[in-house]
């Protein structure tokens, strides 16, 4: 395949259980993928990049692997993995895997033998620490709740999981684990896939086993070995190949991002950071209501753009993927249709203006919204159903957990694409594993694609932007307007090309501001004309060409 610059690439998030079922089980599958390869080429992304489709007992859908060189025979077999490779290589797309080398199942061979006893060649491939019966080694917590650590009677041991009890943490301390880790990623590499998303990559190097005034997470993110086992992982398996990387990095700084990636440092091309999605977090709290803190966001955003450009590193950019809530429900508003596309399309320009590579999660191009679901039977997630109980022993009256789920569960993300106006959206013809969002007969791809002002050809414009117009890629950042309560303004700049971003991030209308002008060529706006005021969510890309 042609190569390009790979910074030049967008990225299309398929999470496959819910993307399209081929066989009527109620899940999607890889044949499911291979379907919508047009459906990719229309929208002109570059890369897809799948969730795990290994092995697994999918207690944590996929994140919790119980044997890397396998296809989950839910999502179909290896062929179809390879045809879909090759189909999507013949229409110049690519695909990254998803890789989980923190943790493993407790069904994978490794933890079975692990358990076994203490001797045990695999013994050291987890993290295993003396405890007492009801006194655990550490006081850290589970990012799923509860203690991070479960007791095995077996060995008379705990073992760590910072994820589900079926996620035990693996001990990157050990050599053997590591060789095996490498191999298993050269599999894929000579399988033919041509990217890898790292899942909490920056927790494998673990510091000091002692308890914490808070979670723990001081004791693994951003641990002491990280960037000495990235940096090995990269030397012994795609650092001299035409393989795209992006690390997914849990609550970590700057500082690190900018080490993971310096090309200098052989480590990783890109990194995904939170920070910015908890501005509706109170007082850091997840589960809990409260409106998103919009100067924040803008504080966070330009903060991470303006020094990861200047020191040299890259950022993965993105508003929504399978753990965050839909982002027009989120940070737009879903309340009307109209305000749905106005603020689903502001929302796209706000972010793609942006420096670094953009990413799209299945269902934002439509604008896809929170299925707003009103019972816990209508929820799947782990995480989400922990929280549910976690939060009903604590006495939360049970309505209003139901509210902080609905806007702030993962499962958000997680019904079934939308296709069509058919029965399940066209997404199954069995049963859903999950429901669809009630929303499905007005928002769909069938009618995305009729109508030439939907969210869609937003999307579509944008990426095509992004390949053509070299500042989109490599220019400098600088933001305006601060504190301005209403507009995310900034510009990128690059040799004697320009790029202003100006976005009303409110359902009413705001003044241009006075010292800012804005002028030049409008590649893009979700309005067909322009006004002396900025509109309900507003956006525009502005270019410029010094003569
Ligand atoms: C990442 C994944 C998430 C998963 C977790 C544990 O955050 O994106 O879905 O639950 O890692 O693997």
């Amino acid at each position: 395949m042609a190569s390009m610059d790979w910074r030049k690439s967008v990225v299309y998030q398929i999470y496959p259980k819910s993307f399209n079922d081929t066989t009527g089980s109620g899940e999607g599958d890889i044949r499911g993928i291979i379907e919508k390869l047009d459906y990719f080429s229309k929208l002109g992304v570059d890369y897809l990049w799948l969730t795990p489709v290994y092995e697994s007992p999918m207690n944590d859908n996929g994140y919790d692997i119980s044997d890397y060189y396998e296809v989950n025979p839910q999502f179909g077999s290896k062929e179809d993995l390879k045809e879909l490779l090759e189909k999507a290589h013949e229409k110049g797309i690519r695909i990254m895997m998803d890789i989980v080398i923190n943790h493993t199942s407790t069904e994978h061979q490794w933890f079975i033998e692990s358990k076994k006893s203490k001797d045990n060649k695999y013994r050291d491939y987890y993290i295993w620490k003396d405890g007492t019966y009801d006194q655990p080694p550490t006081n850290w917590e589970s990012k799923f709740g509860g203690n991070a650590w479960n007791y095995d009677k077996q060995t008379n041991q705990y073992y760590l999981r910072l994820f589900d009890i079926t996620q035990a943490d693996l001990n990157w301390e050990n050599e053997d684990l590591r060789r095996d880790i490498y191999d298993m990623i050269n599999y894929w590499i000579d399988f033919g896939v041509d990217g890898f998303r790292f899942d909490v990559v920056n927790l494998i190097s673990k510091g000091e086993f002692v308890d914490s005034d808070g979670p723990g997470k001081e004791f693994y993110t951003d641990g002491p070995k990280v960037h000495e086992y990235l940096n090995e992982l990269n030397r012994n398996t795609f650092g001299d190949k035409d393989i795209m990387t992006v690390g997914e990095m849990s609550s970590t700084t700057i500082d690190h991002c900018l080490k993971y990636t310096d090309p200098e440092r052989n480590e990783l091309n890109s990194v995904f950071n939170f920070h910015h999605l908890k501005v509706d977090y109170p007082g850091g709290e997840k589960w809990a209501l409260a409106n998103f803190d919009f100067l924040e966001l803008k504080r966070i955003l330009m903060e991470w753009q303006v020094a990861m450009d200047e020191g040299g590193g890259w950022n993965a950019i993105f508003w929504c993927n399978h753990d965050q809530p839909r982002v027009v429900s989120r940070f737009g508003n879903d309340e009307t249709e109209e305000n749905r596309v106005l603020s689903g399309k502001m929302l796209a320009i706000a972010l793609h203006g942006l420096k670094g590579t953009p990413y799209i999660y299945q269902g934002e191009e439509i604008g896809m919204t929170n299925p707003a679901f009103k019972r816990i039977d209508q929820y799947r997630d782990v995480e989400s159903l922990n929280a549910y109980s976690i939060l009903r022993d604590k006495g939360m009256d049970a309505s209003h957990i139901m509210d902080i789920l609905a806007t702030k569960s993962r499962d958000n993300s997680r019904t079934p694409m939308q296709w069509d106006d058919s029965l399940h959206a066209g997404f199954t013809e069995g049963e859903p594993w999950i429901e669809v969002s009630d929303r499905y007969q007005k928002i769909n791809v069938t009618h995305a694609l009729e109508d030439e002002h939907s969210i869609f050809y937003t999307y579509q414009k944008l990426i095509r932007l992004r390949h053509e117009i070299d500042v989109l890629t490599y220019g400098s950042v600088e933001p305006y307007l601060m504190d301005d309560e209403n507009l995310f303004v900034y510009t990128r700049i690059h040799e004697d090309e320009s790029i202003m971003v100006i976005a009303n991030f409110r359902n009413k209308e705001v003044p241009y501001p006075e010292n800012i002008s804005v002028e030049g060529e409008i590649l893009l706006s979700n309005y067909d004309d322009r006004k002396d005021v900025l509109r309900p969510y507003e956006a525009l890309m502005v270019y410029g060409q010094d003569e």
